[in-house]
């Protein structure tokens, strides 16, 4: 016999019976409802008990009704058919227009495990330029890494994200993966708009699990669009740019699944299977020696806290983290990054030159001249400062300022043309700051 019998629910959680045998983790069940909702298997109990996740929140459920097994787990349609497409954790379309599946259409299950060789990454290093002079300068974007942008509410990680998309995007760079985990609805929207009016869509594929979503689809979306980011990885041999916004909710939607499941809690709040789930997500984010996924993930950080376990873990995940910080927004500064705290490993002579190594080392001693120099104009004013100081601290304020920059997604809201600034061009107007004589106190 290929069905069960639903025996209790429980917020998302079904526990179904099983006569015969028993299904497998990850399978799709059916259940027998008006419905016909799909339910997850989750754990295996005693009893010939499967603990399953109502997927759609299916309300039409009740005890006794019957479950069809399917024998297989989530498979979404990948390749060709997702370009320019929003879908879901389950590969349904969400801009309106139909998913025309062929019978070549290939599908694919979303859990996989991480490529066997994982050591792969990228042996020789490539830049991919963002046009983001503090991005270039201070956290290279290197093809096959990962790198995080993070900060607290309202700092500018979302307007950070779509603009490195669309700078992407338009230079040619690659094919986007933008996944949406439990953030606004509407961002998705203003997004694909974006993309249609520059005519950008047939580089982007966006997948949306947003925060009117239950946790067991903010799960699976992050599953679903890897899955089919591995696939274009895999099969078409592509380099892939991969952007989540946002990772904190990939934790966040686990931790409630947990609760619901009645796991119990360990360090910091968290279930103790956090760590391997953030792990294998992370893992599957790799390059192989089919193609490589470069990745962009913003990281919520509660409280501006960026002690918070959460954040601790996907931070050790990443080649760079981009910190951005609410006292510099307010000082009108965009993108209002923290370049005290936002470092790279990649920032080395290897990667970037010697030239691009040696300026950012002079620039990192001027910002920290300047941070503590701050501190002793507050009590004693600026006047006091020796000759020398005061250049330092005047130059250093003028590289805060360059490394200011409009952006073409916010062009909207600011009224101001976006600014695309090359490596190139970037390098050349930190050395003219730095090369500067006599800057103007
Ligand atoms: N580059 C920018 N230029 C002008 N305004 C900006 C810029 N970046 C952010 N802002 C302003 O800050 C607001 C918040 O930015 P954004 O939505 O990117 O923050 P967030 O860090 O993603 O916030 P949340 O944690 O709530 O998702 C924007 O709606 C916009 O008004
Ligand atoms: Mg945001």
């Amino acid at each position: 016999m290929n069905t069960g019998s639903i025996r209790s629910i429980r917020e998302l959680v079904i526990t179904i019976q099983f006569d015969g045998d028993m299904p497998a983790l990850g399978e799709l069940l059916i259940a027998n409802s008006p419905e016909k909702g799909l339910l997850l298997v989750d754990h295996l109990i005693t009893g010939n008990n499967a603990v399953c996740l109502n997927v759609n929140g299916d309300t039409t459920l009740q005890k006794n009704m019957t479950v069809q097994r399917t024998n297989r787990g989530i498979e979404i349609p990948v390749g060709d058919i997702t370009i320019g497409r929003v879908l879901n954790a389950l590969g349904q379309p969400l801009d309106g227009l139909p998913i025309e599946r062929k019978a070549d259409t290939p599908y694919r299950n979303i859990m996989q495990l991480p490529p066997r060789n994982n050591s792969f990454a990228a042996a020789k290093y490539e830049i991919l330029e963002t046009g983001l002079k503090v991005i270039d300068f201070f956290t290279p974007f290197l093809k096959g890494r990962k790198m995080g942008i993070i900060g607290g509410a309202g700092v500018g990680k979302t307007v950070l994200t779509m603009e490195l998309i669309h700078n992407i995007a338009k230079s040619g760079q690659g094919l986007s993966f933008f996944t949406g985990i439990g953030e606004r609805i509407r961002e998705g929207h203003e997004l694909y708009e974006t993309l249609k009016e520059d005519n950008l869509l047939e580089s982007t594929c966006m997948f949306f699990g947003q925060m009117d979503q239950n946790p067991v689809q903010r799960v699976l979306i992050g599953l679903s669009s890897v899955a089919a980011a591995e696939h274009m990885r895999d099969v078409q041999k592509k380099d892939i740019l991969f952007f989540a916004d946002n990772m904190y909710r990939y934790i966040q939607a686990h931790n409630e699944l947990a609760t619901i499941l009645g796991q119990i809690p360990s360090e910091g709040g968290y279930e103790a299977t956090i760590f391997s789930d953030v792990k294998i997500l992370q893992d599957r984010l790799s390059s192989n020696e089919n193609g490589s996924i470069t990745s962009v993930q913003t990281i919520y950080v509660p409280a501006d806290d960026l002690s918070d376990p959460a954040v601790q873990m996907i931070q050790h995940e990443l080649d760079g983290t981009i910190v951005l910080s609410r006292k510099v927004a307010e000082q009108g500064i965009r993108p209002s990054v923290d370049l005290i705290r936002t470092t790279s490993s990649l920032l080395s002579p290897d990667v970037v030159g010697e030239r691009h190594y040696n300026l950012s080392v002079q620039v990192q001693a001027l910002l920290q001249k300047h941070e503590s120099l701050k501190n002793i104009i507050a009590i004693i004013g600026e006047s006091e400062l020796s000759p020398a100081d005061r250049s330092d601290f005047a130059k250093a304020k003028l590289l805060i300022q360059y490394f200011s920059q409009n952006m073409f997604v916010s062009e909207l809201f600011t009224n101001k043309p976006g600014e695309f600034s090359s490596r190139e061009e970037t390098l050349k107007g930190v050395e003219k700051i730095l090369n500067t004589t006599n800057v103007p106190a």
